[in-house]
């Protein structure tokens, strides 16, 4: 009872900066039942902070994060600055050196949202996907050579290490284990025969320690249209770091809408702070309307205050989280009229009724 959590809050760009709010409101309204404070510090770090400092991130940014219980954040990137430095100037710096190195994102259809599949509804779409979140395809390794010339060469090179592999794909056991006891692995072993081949006899070895958790191997291309065909069938999905990312978006699709997805980038081991956001990126399209669904963003605040240890504020975000999606008011996106602070009054309610 009567946790402090230092949160580093990095809003971001767009719609990042609507919906931060609305996920901080109610998880300090969910937990403050039980005593429990967030103390907020909050970093402009964003494509307009690049625009005035040349940069994503002071140079001492990482002293100013290490220190946090865990960090939220809204979306990066937006037109004027090119993705690449974006990305490569915040996201994936801070994912890297604190190690967050599983990226787990719940793909669940919530009863009230609009099925996407016309033969599937809510109750077929409920899969657990940890991808690899360090390494793989974002590595950052390779280079340019000639650059602008006829004759250039790019080569970005995929790094797989054993013990990158071996910590992720024993993440995704231990959820299967918590499941249903089920655990696809994503690869593409037929053509990526050094890579692939090696995730697949570190997976079989895990296995080992694992009898009861029954294992699946998929060809990436194979999983792509499972989670399409037969989502019913899929419960937790181990992934390489490209795969994942192409995996999370088809799953945020099946959930109805990029404004429902919320993700984790967690270091398991504790030893440097995990960081929470919605999957969705900055929304320059509708940004600055106050029409953006924040449920992504609660969501993702939800398994930040479980990943800190406070399951019943947890749970009490995401009963809110249901029954905003059930009840309505919804944004746009959902078909609805609803505006991004109506339906944060909407999680503010549902979560006081719980009282
Ligand atoms: P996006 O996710 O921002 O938008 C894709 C579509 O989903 C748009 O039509 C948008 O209106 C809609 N959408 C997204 N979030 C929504 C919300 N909360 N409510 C309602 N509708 C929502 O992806 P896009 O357009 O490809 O990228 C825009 C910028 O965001 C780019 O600069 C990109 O690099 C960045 N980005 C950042 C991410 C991050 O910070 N982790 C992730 C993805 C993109
Ligand atoms: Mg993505």
């Amino acid at each position: 009872m009567g946790g402090r959590y230092r949160i580093a809050v990095i809003p971001g760009d767009g719609v990042g900066r609507e919906v931060t709010e609305a996920g901080l409101a109610v998880a300090r309204a969910a937990a403050a039942p039980d005593g429990v404070v967030l103390e907020t510090t909050e970093y402009p770090w964003s494509c307009q902070w690049y625009a005035k400092h040349g940069r994503m991130m002071p140079d001492d940014w990482r002293g100013e994060l290490e220190g946090a219980d865990a960090i939220f954040l809204g979306a990066v990137g937006y037109p004027g600055v090119p993705d690449h430095i974006s990305l490569w100037g915040l996201l994936l710096p801070i994912r890297q050196a604190f190690d967050q190195y599983v990226n787990l994102r719940p793909i669940r259809a919530l009863q009230g949202v609009r099925p996407t599949l016309a033969r599937k509804d809510h109750r077929h779409i409920d899969i657990m996907l940890v991808r690899e979140n360090t390494e793989g395809e974002y590595a950052g390794h390779g280079g340019r050579l000639a650059a602008g010339t006829e004759g250039e060469v790019a080569t970005q090179t995929s790094v797989y290490t054993r013990r990158g592999v071996e910590r992720l794909v024993r993440f995704g056991f231990e959820t299967a284990r918590a499941r249903s006891g089920r655990l696809a692995s994503a690869t593409k072993s037929n053509a990526l025969q050094h890579s692939s081949v090696m995730w697949d006899e570190v997976t079989a070895q895990v296995a080992g320690d694992y009898p009861e958790v029954e294992v699946s191997s998929y060809l990436i291309d194979a999983l792509a249209a499972a989670f399409i065909t037969n989502p019913e069938n899929l419960d937790v999905v181990a992934a390489p770091n490209l795969f994942g990312d192409i995996l999370a978006d088809i799953g945020a699709a099946l959930m109805g809408s990029m404004g429902m997805a919320p993700s984790a980038n967690l270091n398991p081991t504790g030893d440097a702070p995990s960081l929470f956001e919605p999957v969705h990126g900055s929304a320059p399209d509708i940004a600055g309307r106050g029409i953006a669904n924040p449920m992504a963003a609660v969501w993702s605040a939800s398994m930040m205050l479980d990943h800190l240890g406070e399951a019943d504020a947890a749970r009490r975000v995401m009963t809110a989280v249901e029954r905003v999606a059930r009840t309505g008011p919804r944004t746009a996106d959902l078909g609805g009229t609803g505006t991004t602070s109506e339906v944060t009054g909407a999680l503010l309610e549902a979560v006081a009724d719980q009282d």
